[in-house]
């Protein structure tokens, strides 16, 4: 071939293969199958569905489930032998239509030092396996993973993994955990999935749509297995439900809020809401985070107009606007967002950032329809799963990354560094 022929050659091949981009673009993968996951072989005194939480600046929730009544007692420490200390805590079950759970062990461990493993050991059986976790740091940097409606498919199973190998200190999950969905086994086949990663990094959790599992007439009560299994640190921050509640984590103050429970101006989560705010201190915690569930900022076309998008942005946008919030984080749209600083839907430099990152895994696929043309609010927007990385490097920059499950390889797809409020002097405090 004469090497005019070639280049000709070579021409055609490139238009070829960017035609076929544009005709086949990226083919976006389907749901995966939901796995279930069943007791490994072990007896029914053998501890289960292990996950942590943090307590306060410097303790532990530790919450493990075993089929027969069996002590709730941990014996842990710094060294692989685990039994420099022991507490106990205490028990629980739930019934929900014609089942009841396992027993659900619950212990607050602590004073713990900062970013350091700790060993441990469920139960009172010399047999019982040591696991271990990472207590997070005591400054900056620290590495959060969020993934929001998680789920439990083979696509969470891509997901947990990438999350894994990230090196992140705690995870934030912005509501829709299991996709139980009334069926019980599911939540414990979920806490059998997560427990690798969750037995070993605290996991800060809100509430979704998919935890609530209340039945007129014949299961009133919701929130039932999220509260009996996902009990977090709502007591510490004065707050009256595990559905609304705040921590500090390094100089991180982080707020989750209940997009299933009252959210009007004379409610109880408001006025809570109102008096956390208050009582931020941006000297401590440079950092203000807060997680809900259904997005106030949206531009794909599924859950566009529910309530709990539009009543709770209508009673709540202005106590986050005028406090500085620097990011807010919610899932329930199965895709990747990412809004820049607004406030009442224009574009406000000193207003938070909204992320919506409701794509870990769940067995209802992907949101693939976008509102056309894209508002100019909307800065980068895309219907695949993944998982985001946000690492909060000082008091004044923090770098936003997310993570895309493209044929299993974690690629990061977006990324942005940002800048604290409390570091803007054009914001004022
Ligand atoms: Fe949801």
């Amino acid at each position: 071939m004469g090497m005019r022929m070639g280049v000709a050659w070579l021409l055609l091949l490139t238009i070829g293969i960017f035609e076929l981009d544009a005709v086949y673009g990226y083919v976006r993968p389907p749901p995966r199958k939901t796995l279930f996951v069943p007791h490994a072989e072990e007896d029914a005194d053998t501890p289960q569905q292990v996950h942590i939480s943090q307590v306060g600046q410097n303790m532990m929730r530790i919450s493990w489930i075993t089929d027969n009544s069996t002590p709730a007692k941990v014996s842990y420490g710094p060294s692989p032998s685990a039994n420099a200390l022991s507490t106990t805590g205490n028990t629980s079950s739930y019934n929900y239509l014609i089942y009841k759970s396992g027993e659900i062990h619950e212990v607050v461990v602590g004073p713990l030092n900062p970013n350091i493993v700790y060993y441990y050991r469920l139960g009172d059986q010399p047999s019982s396996p040591t696991r271990q976790f990472k207590t997070t740091p005591s400054q900056f940097p620290i590495k959060f993973a969020v993934i929001g409606d998680l789920g439990q498919t083979d696509w969470t199973r891509s997901t947990l993994e990438h999350v894994n190998k990230s090196n992140y200190d705690m995870l934030l999950l912005p509501g829709d955990l299991s996709y139980a969905d009334l069926y019980q086994p599911l939540w414990d086949s979920f806490g059998r999935l997560v427990e690798p990663l969750a037995s070993q990094r605290p996991w800060m959790v809100t509430q979704g749509n998919h935890e609530v599992e209340k039945i007129p007439l014949i299961h009133g009560t919701p929130f039932t297995a999220y509260n009996a299994r996902w009990h977090m640190p709502f007591e510490e921050s004065g707050s009256d439900s595990n559905l609304y509640y705040s921590f500090d984590v390094v100089g991180v103050h982080i707020i989750m809020l209940g997009s299933y429970t009252d959210f009007d101006s004379s409610s109880p989560q408001y006025k809570w809401l109102q008096g956390d705010l208050e009582n931020v201190n941006r000297a401590k915690t440079p950092w203000v985070v807060v997680l809900i569930h259904a997005p106030w900022y949206n531009s794909n076309t599924a859950h566009q107009g529910e309530f709990e998008s539009v009543e709770m942005k209508a009673s709540m946008e202005g106590l986050l606007y005028q406090a500085h919030v620097d990011i807010v984080f919610a899932g329930h749209v199965h895709a990747y967002e990412r809004f820049t600083r607004v406030y009442q839907d224009k574009t406000n430099n000193c207003a938070p950032m909204y992320i919506n990152i409701g794509d870990g895994g769940n067995r209802e696929g992907l949101a693939t329809k976008y509102i056309d043309p894209k508002p100019k609010i909307s800065i980068f927007r895309e219907a695949s799963f993944g998982h985001g990385v946000f690492e909060v490097v000082n008091a004044s920059h923090a770098l936003w990354t997310w993570h895309k499950n493209d044929n299993d390889e974690a690629v990061v797809s977006d990324s942005i560094w940002f800048t604290s409020f409390s570091s803007n002097p054009s914001c004022k405090q």
